[in-house]
């Protein structure tokens, strides 16, 4: 096993390691995935209900994945070898490096349309648009949507491969506040609109009676997606933390600004949605592409606004892209021994051909349907309904009852910050985080199946 250390880049820095780790979480998942999970599970009760997972089951894991990463400084196959040798442990880095392929080859596919929506937004947003249309004749073309599909992963390529993730990162520190900025006035405009205060109140009024085991499934999964949790992301960026920095504090910066960022993309969403469109809140997929058009069109600017609003969403998913890559790449370089360029190139583009089907699966392939779901549904659900929290639970328990909760606390608080890893942290991670994930998996499969 080729592991030298001064072949890594390292983060000097703290503000490195937050901008990467930032860069990782803040995507798709808070402004595709989060508003429309929330949509089909009926608002307000589900973002109390990921709230706590948030809370609960995300932070607790956030500060184990980045406290494994800085341990072992190796990717997450190898992360698990080093500190359990001989044993199966790593196969739950292996599952992760299975994850990150998956969900890279349609998170691809979806930041192709957020690709493509820049230059719809050039071509300017009216409110006469049906904006439903717009985005379906979008996504059931093949060769455009394909197109954008490559166009990404080339991109996502290039950055792994050229080794310039650090400067990509470093962009992040501009454009962080401006998509923060656009959500704003989004959020105003939005929440000005005749007719707001009913979106308003079903995202913000909850009616718990809707709840089923299956909204807290839903609240797990978008956790651990949106917190890049789960398959090792974190193990590796966690491997370039430096010694010097208090990692309680890191990683509620992390998960806080994740959080943030979603929450707000709910608020710009969900007036808009009910003021604007005849769409239902559980239309799926589509919900964010076709909402937030419509608001751009009644900004004044809006095609200016819209189309910086998309190159700001397309880089965001382009660094939470190179984190998924780079799980897989870190683990063909490491643990395999092949070159670096070599690996990103091979490996991206066999994930670039894995994510056609959930392109064809709106067109060609629309016949397809496994448990109700569309192609890209099926990835979705596959990777963040099973293989996540299956790999949130084994990290759990490997950090609580393998390496041990009192170990891993003593290397998180090895520099002391606002936030200590104390007690609280074992109770979580050996108890409430196996057993909820366990209940609450066990329960909608058995449902799913029945
Ligand atoms: N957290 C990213 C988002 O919210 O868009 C998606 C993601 C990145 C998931 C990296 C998992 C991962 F390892
Ligand atoms: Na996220």
């Amino acid at each position: 096993m080729k592991n030298d250390l001064q072949k890594r880049e390292n983060w000097t820095t703290r503000l490195g390691f937050i901008l990467a780790a930032a860069g990782s979480a803040v995507g798709l998942g808070n402004i595709w995935r989060f508003p429309y999970v929330t949509g089909t599970n009926g608002g307000a009760a589900f973002l109390f209900i990921y709230l706590i997972a948030i809370i609960l089951i995300g932070y607790p894991l956030m500060v184990t994945e980045m406290t494994l990463g800085r341990k072992t400084q190796r990717n997450p196959v190898g992360a698990f070898k080093a500190l359990a040798p001989n044993t199966p442990w790593w196969l739950v880095g292996g599952l992760g490096v299975l994850t990150g392929f998956v969900i890279l080859s349609y998170y691809s596919v979806v930041a192709g349309w957020s690709l493509a929506y820049i230059f719809k937004a050039l071509g300017g947003f009216v409110p006469e648009m049906a904006f439903g249309e717009v985005f379906t004749d979008h996504i059931t073309g093949v060769g455009v949507p394909i197109f954008w599909h490559a166009v990404f992963m080339a991109l996502t390529i290039g950055v792994i491969s050229a080794g310039v993730v650090k400067g990509i990162q470093r962009a992040v520190k501009t454009l962080m506040p401006i998509l923060f900025i656009l959500l704003v006035v989004l959020i105003i405009r939005s929440l000005t609109l005749d007719g707001a205060s009913e979106g308003l109140r079903f995202y913000l009024s909850p009616d718990f009676s809707e709840i089923t085991a299956q909204t807290f499934m839903d609240a797990i999964a978008q956790a651990f997606f949106t917190l890049s949790l789960g398959m090792g992301a974190i193990i590796t960026y966690g491997s370039y933390l430096s010694e010097d920095a208090n990692i309680g504090d890191n990683a509620a910066y992390v998960v806080g600004l994740d959080t943030l960022i979603a929450v707000m993309a709910g608020l710009a969403m969900f007036p808009a949605l009910f003021a604007l469109t005849d769409v239902s809140p559980d239309a799926g997929p589509g919900l964010t592409f076709i909402t937030l058009p419509a608001v751009f069109a009644e900004m004044p600017l809006g095609s200016f606004f819209g189309f910086i609003f998309f190159v700001l969403l397309s880089i965001a998913a382009l660094t939470s892209a190179i984190s998924l890559l780079e799980v897989v790449v870190a683990w063909a370089v490491d643990e395999k021994d092949i070159e670096r360029k070599k690996a990103s190139i091979i490996v991206g583009i066999i994930i670039f051909i894995v994510g056609i089907p959930p392109v064809l699966g709106y067109s060609a392939w629309s016949d397809f349907s496994f448990l109700g779901f569309d192609v890209l549904d099926t990835y979705d659900w596959i990777a963040n309904s099973i293989f996540l929290p299956l790999g949130g639970l084994l990290t759990a328990v490997f950090a609580g009852y393998v390496w041990k909760a009192r170990n891993l606390a003593d290397e998180a608080n090895k520099v002391g910050g606002v936030i200590n890893i104390g007690e609280w942290y074992g109770f979580l991670v050996k108890i409430v985080v196996p057993i909820a994930i366990a209940v609450v998996m066990v329960v909608t499969i058995a449902q799913t199946l029945m």
